[in-house]
């Protein structure tokens, strides 16, 4: 069977092009038009940006997938689609494109929930019963930090979330103090590398009862020693890079342990922009490999992390098809 994918959830525009097998799921064309460049000259993304860009680049990107898969439109089964959560403009985008493309070609549509999509990026590559459950997924991204318990596939519960900030949010909120470009996350990474975690910033609810996340208030403590500090040179910069990372990556690593171990998790899974992040995955391998060396740790490959057409045909193979008519974007979609 072969799936047609379409993400336009956020800034990225994606088309990818799976074939599935029984067991297996083959990437044919994962194509991505990036508008990092327009929203870097705004330090942020700017909504209504996003989605004109984003209706420029679709039909191109659809194209291109089809092209690199080497098939025409007729050969295509299904075709799967980001429905929320995002920026309204920009699912939409998404969303009309298929309805069209399945009008005409006469096509099923699978509705796919983003979240879902970094969850299953884990699946890509593998047999499709490689992952034991039940098994604790961490989705990071630039909007959402969420931890959820999958008991199967499909049985999904959330056990909490960030109250503020997201992760990757906070990344990029804390690399605009330090004038780093956007995204900023990438950037911490490479200049943590040569720092050191001199300011030993707060882990906020590191030690709740509960699996909520607080990232705000590490913008807040960033500005207070930037300030504090005269001339801000190369070293100090990649000192706090060095400390605003750890401090994330210490909250994520302590949680989501702490939920394998509550819920005798026999997988962990961990997806979304921020697990990319070469530092996050080692200090995840270590603590599991130390603490829990009986649960096996999935973490897509890197360019499966961030927002990609490939992960939400993925996660559309466990999804029900619709019809155009009863298909409809839902920027508030979360865990259902
Ligand atoms: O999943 P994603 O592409 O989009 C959303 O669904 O939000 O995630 C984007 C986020 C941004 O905040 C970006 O700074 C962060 O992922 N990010 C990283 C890295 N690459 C992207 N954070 C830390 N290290 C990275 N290497
Ligand atoms: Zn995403």
């Amino acid at each position: 069977m072969k799936i047609l994918a379409i993400e336009t959830s956020c800034d990225e525009t994606g088309a990818a092009v799976l074939n599935v097998t029984k067991n297996k799921i083959q990437i044919l064309s994962n194509a991505i038009a990036t508008s990092l460049a327009l929203h870097s000259k705004t330090g942020g993304i700017i909504p209504e940006n996003a989605a004109r860009q984003q209706l420029k680049y679709i039909i191109p990107v659809i194209n291109k997938a089809l092209t690199q898969a080497n098939i025409s439109e007729s050969q295509i089964d299904k075709i799967a689609v980001t429905v929320g959560p995002g920026l309204i403009g920009s699912l939409l985008v998404g969303v009309e494109t298929v309805k069209t493309y399945s009008y005409i070609l006469n096509k099923p549509i699978i509705a796919v929930n983003h979240l879902y999509g970094h969850i299953f990026a884990n699946f890509i590559g593998k047999n499709l019963y490689a992952i034991k459950f039940p098994a604790i997924a961490l989705v990071v991204s630039g909007g959402h930090t969420d931890l959820v318990l999958m008991r199967d596939k499909r049985n999904i519960n959330w056990l909490g979330g960030t109250r503020d900030d997201a992760a990757g949010e906070a990344l990029d909120k804390t690399g605009r103090l330090l004038e780093l470009p956007y995204p900023a996350g990438p950037k911490i990474e490479e200049l943590a590398k040569t720092g050191r975690d001199n300011f030993r910033f707060p882990r906020p609810l590191i030690d709740s009862k509960d699996y909520d996340f607080s990232f705000s208030g590490l913008k807040t403590a960033v500005l207070r020693e930037v300030q504090k500090i005269d001339r801000l040179n190369n070293q100090k910069i990649s000192d706090l890079c060095c400390s605003i990372q750890q401090a994330i990556i210490d909250v994520l690593t302590e949680k989501t342990l702490k939920a394998a171990n509550e819920y005798k998790a026999k997988s962990i899974l961990i997806g979304g922009g921020v697990a990319a992040n070469l530092t996050l995955r080692e200090q995840f391998e270590h603590r599991i490999n130390n603490e829990l060396p009986k649960v096996e740790l999935f973490i897509p490959e890197r360019k499966f992390c961030t927002d990609n057409a490939a992960m939400i045909g993925t996660a559309a193979i466990f999804n029900k098809e619709t019809k155009w008519k009863y298909l409809h974007a839902n920027p508030e979609l979360y865990f259902d």
